[in-house]
């Protein structure tokens, strides 16, 4: 196929930065993407509404002129956090949801939760004012292999989440396993799970074998080849749990080309053409609109967008 025309996608998982670096990458989310929910993890982290507030302000004064875009802002849960900031989240018009860290996970998480129990009151207002909890689903601890983090959050944590709560959204962002895949199809319609393009196009490999590639490194890692086929299944399969969240994160180049690399991949100037590739080499373009651009809205209660997307397959580097 040639031509694809589809109703314009959102990204559910986005990191714009502040500063001259958002910027520099506004402008690629923004040709593509009518509206992206936007990660809190700045230094210090969103976490309140009047953060976000200013801080949505500087990403439309960013925006080329013309430029058709929405921000959809999150708050940072802290140890902090108090069920008025989250009733005041709900008020706002401009929050639309919470992002759980675990302490020491990624990318600017210093300021996260290290114990989440201690914070169940917390999903609960979540719960009660029906704000989504998004989450970065990895254990922490230095002892854990890499490649082990994902599975034994779910195990440890996120079971327990969903169990106590059963009637608050959740994202678990950026699936990378399996293991969460199999969680989130079998768990209620209030779990859902976002996927990156990097964790549908490439295994761990494309960051090992032959040399260390390290602009194909995020966090959760990328994983060995079976995990990517049960991703691509997913995303390809129209189940609505599934939906896109590129989790697009600008570094600069001589962080992440560095003896000590920074955890994430750039995908915003490819977005949606990442995805348009890794659907179209699983022979399911036609469900790549479901996954870009319905799944998303319909799971947090917003408007389809109305206009289209045409995507032209040319040769590109
Ligand atoms: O690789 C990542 N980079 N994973 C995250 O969770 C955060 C992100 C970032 O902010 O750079
Ligand atoms: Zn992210």
């Amino acid at each position: 196929m040639k031509r694809l025309t589809i109703t314009r996608p959102d990204d559910w998982h986005l990191h714009l930065r502040n500063g001259d670096i958002l910027k520099t990458v506004i402008p690629h989310t923004a040709q593509r993407f009518a509206r992206a929910i936007v990660m809190p993890n700045l230094k210090p982290p969103v976490t309140s509404v009047a953060r976000a507030s200013s801080y949505r302000q500087e990403i439309l004064n960013a925006l080329p002129e013309n430029a058709d875009f929405t921000p959809l802002m999150t708050l940072y849960l802290t140890a902090a956090t108090t069920q008025e900031d989250i009733k005041a989240a709900a008020a706002s018009g401009i929050v639309y949801g919470f992002k759980l860290y675990p302490a020491g996970a990624t990318t600017n998480s210093d300021a996260g939760v290290s114990q989440v129990k201690a914070i169940y009151p917390l999903f609960e207002a979540l719960q009660n004012v029906d704000m989504p909890l998004l989450i970065h689903g990895e254990v922490t601890d230095s002892k854990t292999d890499i490649f082990d983090r994902e599975r034994l959050f779910i195990e440890r944590t996120l079971i327990d989440i969903v169990r106590q709560f059963p009637e608050l959204r959740i994202v678990f962002e950026h699936a990378t396993t399996r293991d969460a895949i199999d969680f989130v199809t079998a768990s209620s319609s209030f779990v859902a799970s976002t996927i990156t393009p990097q964790h549908l196009l490439y295994n761990r490999n494309a960051l090992l074998a032959g040399g260390i590639r390290p602009h194909h490194y995020c966090l959760p890692i990328l994983k060995r080849e079976d995990h990517r086929l049960a991703l691509v299944k997913a995303a390809t399969s129209g189940n609505p749990k599934f939906f896109l969240g590129t989790d697009s994160a600008p570094h600069q180049t001589h962080l992440k080309e560095n003896a000590c690399g920074c955890a994430g991949c750039y995908s915003a100037h490819a977005g949606i053409e990442l995805y348009a590739e890794a659907f179209e080499q699983a022979e399911a373009l036609d469900k790549l609109e479901g996954f870009a651009s319905f799944f998303g809205p319909d799971f947090y209660r917003l408007p389809r967008n109305a206009d289209k997307l045409t995507l032209v397959k040319t040769e590109w580097r």
